[in-house]
């Protein structure tokens, strides 16, 4: 099914030609005053002259809209408004009536696409940076693997830089058994502390781990065996977090900084071969065009360190030409927060220059703000110190679970704590997604469990409460036997209009990644719900009207948990 701009798109466009004589995109949007309007007459003037108004009534003429709209007119120095019949909503809803994809299309050219997300860092807590990439990286993957393209899911794990050196040398001071016995109970940063501590203050300590990061990176078996100690313990750490949040990240997924490690060495070859190497202060480097630090000396990449040591940026290097060249990705996703802006930004541009990056394929860094306190400060417990994310779920599902309690006491036990799981756990996912991801947000966790307002608790209720209806009606869904929808109210058409809105608004969110409109959206839908459901009585009515209505009520409940999902929240029956 084409979606309603396509439908009008299709006819306006050889209209618009016709009237131009050269091809001219009709520029179709939500119109405030009509359902869409093209406003392409206007700019068609500084080409082919005349008077807008005008070159607008020829191009109606032209495009034949009366088995389509209801009404096109012409308004202010040109517009085209166009509202469409109420037997074409009706007649294109009646369509994702039997419908899994509710009218949604499969991607025309499915790629294969890899997605860097989550990336913390073994031996460390993880932070609440990393449970925005883990989030929005989530709902990439299942947007994109939904739409038909293949995902390869890359969990880049930060396990091979210079603080290995520290850690592996900490792990032996304290022993194997007390290090794995810390890390295990999830006290990494306790651990990632007092190595630090020593690091700084003891300068034999430094030494010894400056030379155990060049026997870890060297490939001493030793050194490689404690070293897995500490990234294992953290990786088993890692995946109870991801249980909890319920992502689709698996242990597979793990592909950290040291998958490359015998990739390095080429990347600096093939750089060098390629001319694009040069040395300063005794390291190899890279310095893409255009990048200057503050006091306007051109930026390098640091491939290899004067020390023969590899770092963040070799890693990130050997990473793209891996997933351009072994994967065949052409399209690079990197969700990670908007400080590594320039870093990634380098990266391509030395992707380019090395030939490994040539178009179509492309990447893009998919950048993310911060999650602040309520003080609007980066978000730090009372003492101090960074927050831990188990915590911060923990209390989410708790609070939850109070809400969920005194909104329906009939639940029991049993069923509460799903849903409890359910509402704390999507009510996290849905104020990061729910939030312009390049804009920072405050971590309000009664907001964000509140059953009013934008949020996900105000969604899987309005969901649950379609389900509800139909319970009390008798009727199974999905619907059988409904072939033609009516639609007459005024609040049934804005419902009708909102629905059918879906597909080319995941096609835009497929593009530009901003999760924020999905969820704006699915919010617009449920609101466009209430109005209709306290307009247009549904049990009440009768016949045809009845069975119309119950479809839309169908149609908006299977729209808001295929929306939900791919935003990863679950929406539950009853709650
Ligand atoms: N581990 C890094 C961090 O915690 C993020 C890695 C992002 N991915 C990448 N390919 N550089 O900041």
């Amino acid at each position: 099914m084409a979606n309603l701009e396509e439908l009008l798109h299709q006819r306006l466009a050889p209209a618009f030609e016709t009237v131009a004589g050269a091809p001219v995109d009709p520029v179709i949007r939500r119109s405030q005053r009509a359902h869409f309007q093209s406003d392409a007459a206007l700019a068609l003037v500084r080409k082919i002259g005349g008077n807008p108004r005008d070159i607008a009534s020829r191009v109606v003429e032209a495009a034949q809209l009366d088995d389509l709209c209801s009404s096109v007119e012409i308004s202010g120095p040109g517009f085209i408004n166009l509202t469409f019949s109420d037997e074409v909503l009706a007649r294109l809803l009646a369509d994702t009536i039997g419908d899994e994809r509710l009218g949604v299309p499969q991607a025309k050219a499915p790629e294969t696409i890899a997605i860097d997300y989550s990336a913390p860092n073994a031996a460390k807590e993880m932070h609440v940076g990393h449970l925005r990439s883990t989030i929005i990286g989530d709902a990439a993957v299942r947007l994109l693997e939904w739409q038909g393209h293949t995902i390869i899911r890359q969990n880049h794990i930060g396990e091979w830089g210079t603080p290995f050196g520290m850690l592996v040398e900490h792990l032996l001071d304290i022993g194997e058994s007390e290090a794995a016995h810390e890390l295990s109970v999830g006290d990494l940063n306790g651990f990632y502390r007092a190595a630090r501590v020593k690091f700084d203050a003891d300068e034999t300590f430094k030494d010894r781990a400056r030379k155990r990061v060049v026997l870890l990176q060297s490939g001493d078996e030793t050194t490689l065996r404690l070293w897995k100690t500490l990234v294992d313990e953290s990786k088993k750490y890692f995946m109870t977090v991801y249980g909890m949040l319920g992502v689709r990240l698996t242990e597979d997924d793990f592909f950290g900084e040291s998958y490359y490690n015998d990739q390095l060495q080429s990347v600096v070859d093939e750089l060098d071969e390629l001319g694009l190497l040069r040395e300063s202060d005794g390291a190899q480097c890279v310095f893409p065009d255009g990048y200057k630090n503050r006091s306007g000396d051109p930026l390098p990449i640091i491939v290899k360190k004067g020390d023969g040591g590899f770092g963040y940026g070799a890693t990130d290097l050997a990473t793209i030409r891996h997933r351009l060249r072994n994967l065949h990705a052409t399209r690079l996703l990197y969700v990670v927060g908007l400080p590594q802006h320039q870093h990634l930004a380098m990266i391509y541009d030395v992707a380019r220059d090395a030939r490994w990056l040539v178009p179509p394929a492309r990447a893009e860094h998919v950048g993310h703000g911060s999650i602040l306190g309520d003080d609007g400060k980066m978000l730090r417990t009372r003492a101090g110190k960074s927050v831990k994310l188990v915590d911060l779920l923990e209390e989410a599902v708790v609070r939850a679970s109070a809400v969920v309690a005194e909104k329906n006491p009939e639940l029991d036990e049993e069923a509460r704590a799903a849903v409890a799981q359910a509402v704390g756990i999507g009510a996290v996912k849905y104020a990061d997604l729910s939030t312009d991801r390049t804009r920072d947000y405050v971590f309000d966790v009664d907001r964000m469990v509140s059953f009013e307002g934008n949020t996900a608790p105000y969604l899987q209720y309005a969901r649950a409460r379609i389900c509800s209806i139909f319970r009390r009606a008798g009727v199974e869904t999905p619907l059988q036997g409904i072939e033609k929808l009516v639609i007459a109210e005024p609040a049934e058409r804005a419902l009708a209009l909102e629905l059918l809105e879906f597909s080319s608004l995941l096609a835009e969110v497929s593009e530009t990644l901003e999760f924020h409109k999905l969820a704006n959206y699915l919010y617009g839908l449920a609101s466009a719900f209430t109005s209709f459901y306290e307009k247009c009585p549904v049990l009440r009515a009768e016949g045809d009207v009845k069975q119309s209505r119950l479809a839309l009520c169908d149609i908006t409940a299977r729209t808001l948990e295929l929306g939900l999902g791919l935003l990863g929240i679950d929406a539950p029956d009853r709650m």
